[in-house]
């Protein structure tokens, strides 16, 4: 049987009968539309307003979506007794207030990665979520990502053995954001990826970068962890580099493995590489035996990683339990962000990260 919180076991997908959630979008930028697009194809949901300060990008919506109502004001939406819920995709900074305001008025929230652009805001919005018993959700894409899942599955599986380290790289000739580092825009997708993987939140972070283009805002980061199981990893995040990189290496006691997304098959490859400490033959040797043997490429079923995400959502909802992106796991990777933003500002010092869960 599927654990109780994998979306692809969620009823939304297949409730027959049962009335479509009602559903609000706030902010129809970039990121918007992916959404709307997504929860427009699910039975479960029906989009009733989009919202976005910006007339224009109203208009493009309801050209596409005539039935779709539009306002440029936030409280049009919440003031509407028929929304049941409201997904956040505006710029980090406005998160908090949007995502309390639509808790306060009783809304089930999603709100775009990062949950927040601080700890004590993501600390505020888990309490007031669980206070009034509405779902909270973080948008950590990857975690319902087919590949992403498929690595879940062999280190839970044992395949891999006691994971020793893993590095990732994330790095593309990227758009500068004008409000955020690198850190905060390109680091949420690894750190939740690390973190449902291994099951646990890194304890402490060490990072150094610098603001190449504009001095200010840093645009590489080499993201240094500790877990306190004893997994270290380190995750490069970058807006300039000359090939758009992907790849993340997984290494444990019993297999490697290789994880590409720019990789239209075979995203992921396991290795049964290994080395290995054989009996010490006298003080101070020591003998090692290599290993390399057959390289596999798992199965992978294809599936819109945003696609499962809206079915998770609207399945917690109905399931009155928690998403597998909750707003504690939102809460742990913004108080990770902070930590590691504060150490990038202070020459690379290792940051204890923050107790994530709420008080
Ligand atoms: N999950 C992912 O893979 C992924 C990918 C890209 C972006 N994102 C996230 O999506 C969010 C939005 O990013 P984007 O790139 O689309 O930004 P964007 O700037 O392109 O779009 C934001 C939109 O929000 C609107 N807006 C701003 N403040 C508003 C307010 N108070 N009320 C209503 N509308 C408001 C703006 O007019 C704009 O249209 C960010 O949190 C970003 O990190 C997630």
């Amino acid at each position: 049987m599927p654990p109780v919180n994998d979306p692809r076991s969620s009823p939304a997908s297949s409730a027959a009968g049962a009335a479509p959630l009602r559903i609000a979008l706030v902010g129809y930028g970039y990121w918007g539309p992916n959404l709307l697009r997504n929860y427009m194809e699910l039975p479960g949901a029906q989009v009733a307003w989009v919202c976005d300060r910006r007339p224009e990008a109203l208009a493009t919506a309801q050209s596409r979506y005539p039935a779709i109502a539009a306002t440029t004001d936030l409280e049009v939406v919440l003031k509407d007794a028929a929304v049941d819920a409201v997904l956040v995709a505006t710029p980090i900074s406005t998160h908090h207030a949007i995502a309390k305001a639509a808790l306060e008025t009783g809304k089930h929230v999603f709100v775009e990665k990062p949950m927040t652009a601080d700890a004590a805001q993501a600390r505020e919005l888990v309490e007031l979520a669980a206070e009034r018993g509405l779902t909270l959700m973080v948008g950590h894409t990857f975690v319902y990502s087919p590949p992403v899942s498929k690595v879940k599955e062999l280190i839970d599986q044992d395949v891999l053995g006691e994971i020793y380290f893993i590095t990732t790289q994330r790095v593309n000739l990227g758009l500068h954001q004008q409000d955020a580092s690198v850190v905060w825009d390109l680091a949420p997708h690894d750190l939740s990826i690390l973190y449902y993987w291994l099951g646990e939140a890194a304890g402490s972070v060490a990072v150094t970068g610098r603001g190449c283009i504009v001095p200010s805002i840093p645009d590489v980061a080499f993201i240094n962890l500790k877990f306190p199981s004893g997994v270290v990893a380190e995750i490069q995040a970058s807006w300039l580099s000359p090939v758009k990189l992907r790849r993340t290496i997984v290494v444990g006691s019993k297999k490697m493995l290789l994880y590409d997304d720019t990789e239209n098959v075979e995203k992921v490859k396991v290795f049964d590489h290994g080395v290995q400490l054989t009996e010490p033959h006298g003080f101070g040797e020591f003998q090692l035996s290599y290993r390399t043997g057959d390289i596999v490429s798992p199965k992978i079923e294809h599936s819109e990683p945003l696609k499962l995400e809206a079915q998770e959502f609207l399945g917690a909802i109905a399931e009155r339990r928690q998403p597998l992106s909750d707003g504690a796991s939102g809460l742990q990777v913004v108080a990770s962000l902070e930590s590691a933003e504060y150490s990038l500002r202070h020459d690379g010092c290792e940051q204890v990260i923050a107790a994530a869960a709420p008080s």
